[in-house]
């Protein structure tokens, strides 16, 4: 079994072409094709969306009973599917269930030319599922048939060099107490992931605990949080409770250039989380020399980090959700492997602001 990257992520959403007007005005995704009853898929619409290595699949119910619609009026939009790359999906289905996980959908293939894919799906947490998917062939079709991929002129490539986004980092997973512990050993049981790294962050009197789990090729980095009960209700409770339940909190996007994307997309209306300045006086005594400007770090709000192997720059969007749910992360690794200590509280620090500095 072997699990090489994030394929993709589905999102189920309330109007997938309202939504993903959002993602490509405001964050540069093109639409790569799309699919619906005429191609197969009943009862849904769905887009493809992809910029750099990222794909995004956007998917509403077009019935009251169709699962993207209960998801829907049940959490408001958000992350369904954490879809993963494996070479063989039916070995791969059959051992993730040997050891545990939920069968949710049993293997089918897709073919259209020389392309092929074979897909499957698994339980995750909550009712997040993966999808295992195995590419054969040319890469150029998604889902050969159910998605029907648009043409060369519909789809005008920016070019390598103006993707602001190249793939996705991490995914955020927000659990109820005392769910952690469960979660990440069933990732680490069942999927053979490793727990790479672990912190206990306080925030203004709350608390909450974390582990990081990764698969083998650490391409795959789940990130799971929960809230220390034994502290003052705070952020990671609201998620819980406006997201009905364990659910993705944040999705983080690799760049090659933060400064340049978070300037770009603050320019298409994405908001980004704000900074106290004094944060940046001691900034160089904590992580070292930058090779990035400080004040322009520090007009935008990129926080720095580093870890042993080096630095790391992220920043969170605000939530473009009416229950303030999932939100957005853009993070350049500069060498830096894992996470810093610094940035993880000075990121919910910055998120705790805007959830008591606005209404919902
Ligand atoms: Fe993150």
């Amino acid at each position: 079994m072997k699990v090489s990257g994030i394929d993709h992520i589905e999102l189920y959403v309330g109007d997938a072409r309202q939504a993903a007007f959002y993602y490509c005005t405001a964050f540069g995704f093109r639409i790569y094709g799309q699919g619906g009853p005429e191609t197969g898929l009943k009862g849904q619409r769905s887009l493809l969306l992809g910029q750099g290595d990222v794909r995004m699949v956007l998917t509403s119910g077009l019935v009251p009973d169709h699962p993207a619609t209960e998801y829907v009026r049940r959490h408001g939009d958000g992350v369904a599917v954490i879809a993963m790359e494996v070479d063989d999906t039916e070995q791969t289905y059959a051992t993730l269930v040997e050891r545990g996980a939920g069968a949710v959908a049993s293997p089918a293939r897709y073919a259209l030319g020389d392309a092929t894919v074979t897909v499957a799906e698994v339980s995750g947490f909550s009712d997040v599922t993966h999808r295992l998917v195995e590419r054969e062939g040319p890469r150029a079709e998604f889902l050969p048939g159910a998605i029907h991929m648009s043409t060369v002129d519909e789809n005008v490539d920016a070019g390598e060099d103006d993707e602001l986004l190249r793939t996705i980092d991490h995914i955020a997973i927000c659990v109820p107490a005392q769910a952690l512990a469960p979660t990440a050993k069933y990732y680490e049981d069942v999927f053979g992931f490793t727990e790479i790294f672990e912190e206990y962050i306080e925030v203004g009197g709350q608390g909450m605990d974390s582990k990081v789990v990764q698969s083998d090729s650490k391409q795959v980095t789940l990130t799971l949080i929960e809230p220390d009960t034994a502290r003052r209700p705070g952020q990671i409770d609201d998620f819980l409770q406006w997201h009905a339940g364990a659910g993705v909190q944040h999705v983080a996007f690799s760049t090659g250039n933060i400064v340049a994307a978070v300037t770009s997309l603050a320019e298409h209306g994405v908001r980004f989380l704000g900074t106290p300045g004094s944060y940046y006086d001691t900034l160089t005594e904590r992580v070292g020399e930058l090779d990035a400007p400080i004040e322009k770090l520090r007009e935008l709000g990129v926080l720095v980090d580093r870890d042993h192997w080096g630095q790391l720059l992220q920043i969170f969007t605000e939530s473009m959700h009416v229950r303030r749910t999932l939100f957005l992360e853009i993070i350049e690794r500069r060498g830096a492997l894992t996470f810093g200590s610094g940035n993880i509280k000075a990121l919910y620090e910055a998120k705790n602001r805007e959830l008591t500095g606005a209404a919902r």
